[in-house]
């Protein structure tokens, strides 16, 4: 019979490797909590409208990266693709609105988008995320461009470019749209396939187009900036001027248009430089989108957010070992004590410390290879002597002394030796 296999594009993460995962998740959410945000959890599945209503009909995603299917009850339901959409209809669907002037939250969880699987682009990834409502910035735009290069930094990857971008009002970016689709017009017979596709319906994304051929198009054409009017150019001044004195270093980027039709003012993206990125370099995307909550059913209400991709962060990340996940590996000589060994187990892990052993009744040195692959930092090991005199024999692992400690100092001397580790 054919083996089963995982869907393309979608990961298993066995561990150890999900160790490293954690690592990146609890300094996401020790940074964002820092900053006073709060976890928001959102279902994996939403109505298509969603998506449709606020990513857009003409990007990418919508047309042809959505995992929509038609459920037992005939309702057209979609896999997120993002989240950003989904905590706008949550926001808006409980009203937040009303109690709460401004409200942060942070989000981490899969996302699903049928494109072409390369490395660190999957069709199951993993964001994590923060959105602001209720906020217009310009400072708490810096606030989150300098928190995402907070995690960054404490997660250890250094190489990277902040490049930033302003796509001004909803009116500007239409009417920017228009002089770019007549700029392109008339040279549309040399424009690659796919910008050829995009120039009627969605413009803007020719800017995001890695042909060579259209980039050298697209420079010579009108740039965003000799459209945005002075309230959204003050707006973007005193980001850039703010992000400088919190020394953000960033590099403006005319052409940073991004996927999604719902940015208005300020879009930002972290590059990084890792060579395991590959053409993926993208670790973190964002921007604001103050018409997006209005247009799915809320009030007037500003609001900024990002997203970071964790598989591109792991590509990124500094290669470190990885920690260990025991203290003590407990060794039973003779099966007639494992009963006994398991209470001393049951007590050190209602203590705190993270204890495993090999239960199947194994021969000392088949438990000792296991302790010494283990990565505890001790084994414990408990036999006829050791129950007799109310003794454990305790071995560092680290420098192989062996020691008797009483059980009832056993306690003491594992807390003294295990916190002077940590
Ligand atoms: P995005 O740029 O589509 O933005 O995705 C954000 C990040 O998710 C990317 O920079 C990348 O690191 C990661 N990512 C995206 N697609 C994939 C993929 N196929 N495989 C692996 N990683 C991927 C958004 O999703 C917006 N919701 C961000 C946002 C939040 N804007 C405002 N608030």
């Amino acid at each position: 019979m054919a083996t089963l296999r995982s869907v393309k594009g979608m990961n298993d993460i066995l561990p150890p490797e999900s160790s490293r995962w954690h690592r990146v998740e609890r300094c996401f959410s020790s940074v964002t909590q820092s900053y006073g945000f709060q976890e928001v959890r959102t279902p994996l599945v939403e109505p298509t409208a969603l998506f449709q209503r606020a990513i857009g009909d003409a990007t990418d995603i919508v047309e042809k990266e959505m995992y929509s299917f038609v459920d037992k009850g005939d309702a057209s339901l979609t896999l997120r693709p993002e989240a950003t959409a989904a905590c706008v209809r949550a926001y808006v669907q409980h009203n937040v609105q009303s109690r709460e002037p401004v409200s942060k939250w942070s989000y981490a969880g899969p996302m699903f988008r049928r494109e072409r699987p390369a490395k660190g682009r999957y069709r199951q990834f993993y964001q994590l995320g923060a959105e602001v409502y209720g906020d217009q910035g310009p400072y708490i735009d810096a606030e989150l461009i300098e928190m995402a290069t907070s995690v960054l930094r404490q997660l250890g990857i250094q190489d990277i470019e902040v490049q930033l971008n302003s796509l001004g009002s909803a009116s500007t970016r239409h009417r920017y749209r228009e002089a770019l689709r007549d700029y392109l017009q008339p040279q549309a017979a040399k424009l690659s396939e796919d910008s050829q596709r995009r120039l009627e319906r969605n413009p803007l994304r020719i800017l995001d187009s890695k042909s060579p051929d259209d980039q050298a198009i697209t420079a010579q054409g009108p740039k965003i900036h000799e459209f945005i009017d002075a309230s959204d150019r003050a707006h973007f001044d005193s980001l850039c001027t703010l992000l400088s004195k919190l020394n953000v270093k960033v590099t403006l980027n005319q052409g940073l248009v991004r996927g999604l039709d719902y940015y208005t003012r300020t879009l930002f993206e972290i590059q990084g430089h890792n060579a395991n990125l590959g053409a993926q370099s993208a670790l973190c995307g964002g921007g604001r989108y103050d018409t997006l909550i209005p247009s799915l059913g809320g009030s007037e209400c500003p609001a900024v957010g990002f997203a970071m991709g964790v598989e591109r962060l792991l590509l990124s990340l500094p290669e470190t070992p990885l920690p260990s996940n025991l203290d003590v590996f407990m060794v039973v000589i003779g099966e007639e004590w494992l009963g006994e060994g398991m209470q001393l187990m049951q007590m050190l892990r209602a203590q705190g410390f993270r204890v495993d052993a090999d239960l199947r009744g194994q021969s000392l040195r088949s438990q000792m290879r296991r302790a010494d692959k283990s990565g505890a930092r001790f084994a414990l090991l408990l036999g006829d002597d050791e129950v007799a005199k109310a003794q454990v024999q305790l071995r560092d692992l680290q420098n192989k002394d062996t020691q008797h400690v009483r059980r009832d100092e056993l306690l003491v001397y594992l807390r003294q030796s295990v916190d002077s580790q940590a």
